[in-house]
């Protein structure tokens, strides 16, 4: 059982997922993770961001293992374990840079394929922001989880805890939505995708939302 899930940056949908997942029995893929991974990997190679002949040129050399199981989950590059080191600011200030790069996104997407296709779980929720539309099109649960910009905005400085000031972590928020929005389309939902608006939910109801939805969805499938 495949669950395809996208969104905004801030929406939730990590731990939405995480948690979803964990209640599900079922593995958890964050694709962003890889997309952070990359650019973390690029970073300690010295690779010129902004040039996409050096950062397609730095495709092949990318060594990435992530752990599916929600409650042990890691991201690792090569040897390195960079599960904490790719949420850094001066990460998510460069990764919307490598992830257009078509190279980056066809090397990537075959992996996020690779790894759902090999779960042992009786499914896998993958979360990204080309999920429910390029990756797994044809997944049977496809969800597009939005909330309101400003909840987004201070769920995420909360997430943050007082490590930046609020108006840069907005700041940083909308220009990567922005620049994102530029390669994938995340903020409406395809056709057939159903979208959770978290906006006034609270965090078990959302994760409710997507686990009443994945049930229902095995339920007809059966
Ligand atoms: O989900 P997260 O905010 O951690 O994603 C980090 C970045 O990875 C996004 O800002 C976007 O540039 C890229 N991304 C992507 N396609 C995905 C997932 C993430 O381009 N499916």
């Amino acid at each position: 059982m495949i669950v395809a899930i996208d969104g905004p940056a801030g929406s939730g949908k990590s731990s939405v997922s995480k948690a979803a997942a964990r209640e599900l029995g079922f593995a958890y893929q964050d694709t962003g993770a890889a997309y952070r991974a990359f650019a973390w990997y690029c970073v300690e190679q010295g690779v010129d961001l902004h040039n996409p002949d050096d950062v397609t040129d730095a495709v092949p050399g990318f060594d990435y293992a992530i752990g599916t199981d929600p409650d042990r989950y890691y991201v690792r590059v090569g040897r390195h374990d960079v599960t904490d080191d790719i949420r850094e600011p001066r990460i998510s200030a460069v990764v919307s840079a490598i992830a257009r790069v078509p190279a980056v996104r066809e090397r990537l997407t075959a992996i996020f394929r690779e790894i759902m296709a090999s779960t042992e779980r009786p499914g896998i929720i993958t979360e990204g922001r080309d999920i429910t539309t390029v990756v797994a099109p044809e997944a049977p649960a496809r969800i597009l989880l939005t909330a309101d910009e400003d909840v987004r905005m201070s769920r995420r400085s909360a997430e943050l805890a007082g490590t930046q000031p609020e108006h840069l972590v907005a700041e940083q928020l909308g220009a990567r939505d922005r620049l994102d929005s530029q390669v994938v389309d995340f903020m409406s939902a395809a056709d057939g995708v159903v979208t959770i608006d978290s906006t006034h939910l609270t965090f078990d109801e959302t994760v409710r939302a997507v686990t009443d939805l994945v049930r229902a969805t095995m339920a007809t499938d059966r």
